[in-house]
């Protein structure tokens, strides 16, 4: 981190963001926001991210509308107003009647907010319509934040990428008409729809996006930690950033960085033992909640957080092959007794 860059932001110090509802106003105190993400952010991943960041807003993982009208999907945003922080619920559809109806619900579950999602790009959900591509139709995009502002007291937010294509890209515009339909705050992936995850995150189209709303804009893409976080800030001006893939196995990554941007004090990352605490806790949480199909989740994340210690990947190596959850949890645990 650089000083300049440490400096101005110890100047500026990141003031909370304010959003208002059709009837309530709501802030958030923590500028550093987890992103939704699919098949990842459920509700234990959530309990993880709140033990490093307890006041950031998090995201349910992206909900269909549509099955949520039709009754389908309630595990996603069941219980919300249990949630120990603010929780958003993202949607996902092109119909404005099961938007409505799905915002709704999530909003008598507790959720804090509503999102939309506007820049998802896998085929199955484009291809209806849904996702990213809404960026093709700003009109139907708008009607859809308009009904939905209506419909619901609590903020509508969206999520946005840079538009479809390189060619047809206008985030400015589209950003604009959103804020028009009431749209609370909006987030930018830097890259467009046909980019997919490849090339690099553009900061400084968001930058132009930050400068040309009034409504809270919120940077994504591309950030790893607080060095790469407080570039963004600068270059973008964002009123705060949204971490996706860097927590994937690493939790603690937003507290991480909104207490590294704050208190200008680097962050002790957890080591070895903690990081098999935490895979262990995490194994048992879905298994308990999932039976042993909750091992087959666990894999992915224990995968990911079990990293960057002697040893981790020959233990990796044999959890991707443990049969049984008891299997999985004695290899953690036979692990953890070298650091006892
Ligand atoms: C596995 C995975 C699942 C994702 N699921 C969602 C989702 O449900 N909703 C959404 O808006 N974005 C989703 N995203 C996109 C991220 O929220 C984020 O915008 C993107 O990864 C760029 O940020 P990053 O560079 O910090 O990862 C997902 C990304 C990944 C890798």
């Amino acid at each position: 981190m650089t000083d300049r860059a440490q400096n101005t932001l110890k100047m500026k110090k990141l003031p909370p963001i304010f959003l208002s509802g059709n009837g309530t106003s709501r802030y958030l105190e923590c500028p550093i926001i987890q992103s939704p993400l699919a098949g990842i952010s459920d509700q234990i991943f959530r309990k993880f991210v709140r033990r490093w960041a307890p006041k950031a807003l998090l995201f349910t993982e992206m909900v269909n509308a549509k099955s949520l009208e039709l009754g389908h999907g309630e595990d996603k945003v069941i219980e919300l107003s249990k949630e120990s922080g603010p929780i958003g619920v993202q949607l996902f559809d092109h119909r404005p009647c099961s938007m409505i109806d799905a915002a709704i619900k999530a909003e008598s579950s507790g959720a804090f907010l509503v999102d939309i999602n506007m820049g998802c790009p896998v085929k199955k959900i484009a291809r209806k319509g849904g996702g990213s591509a809404l960026l093709k139709e700003p009109e139907l995009a708008q009607t859809i934040v308009k009904k939905v502002s209506k419909a619901i007291s609590i903020p509508v937010t969206v999520k946005i990428r840079l538009g479809w294509c390189e060619a047809t890209s206008n985030p400015i515009d589209f950003a604009l008409g959103l804020q028009d339909a009431g749209a609370q705050l909006i987030t930018v992936h830097g890259r467009t729809r046909r980019q997919g995850f490849s090339g690099t995150a553009d900061w400084e189209a968001i930058s132009k996006v930050k400068k040309s709303l009034d409504i809270p804009v919120i940077a994504n893409g591309d950030i790893k930690n607080s060095k790469d976080a407080i570039n963004c800030l600068e270059i973008t001006n964002a009123d705060g950033i949204m971490i996706g893939r860097a927590s994937m196995g690493a939790p603690w990554i937003v507290g991480q960085i909104d207490g590294e941007i704050k208190n200008q004090k680097s962050f002790t990352t957890p080591d070895a033992r903690m990081k098999l605490i935490l895979s262990l806790e995490h194994l048992k949480l879905l298994v308990s909640q999932k039976g042993n199909h909750g091992l087959l989740i666990a894999r992915k994340h224990m995968n990911w957080t079990c990293k960057g210690f002697k040893g981790a990947s020959e233990l990796r190596h044999k959890l991707v092959r443990a049969r049984t959850p008891i299997e999985a949890i004695e290899l953690i645990e036979k692990e953890l007794l070298k650091f006892t």
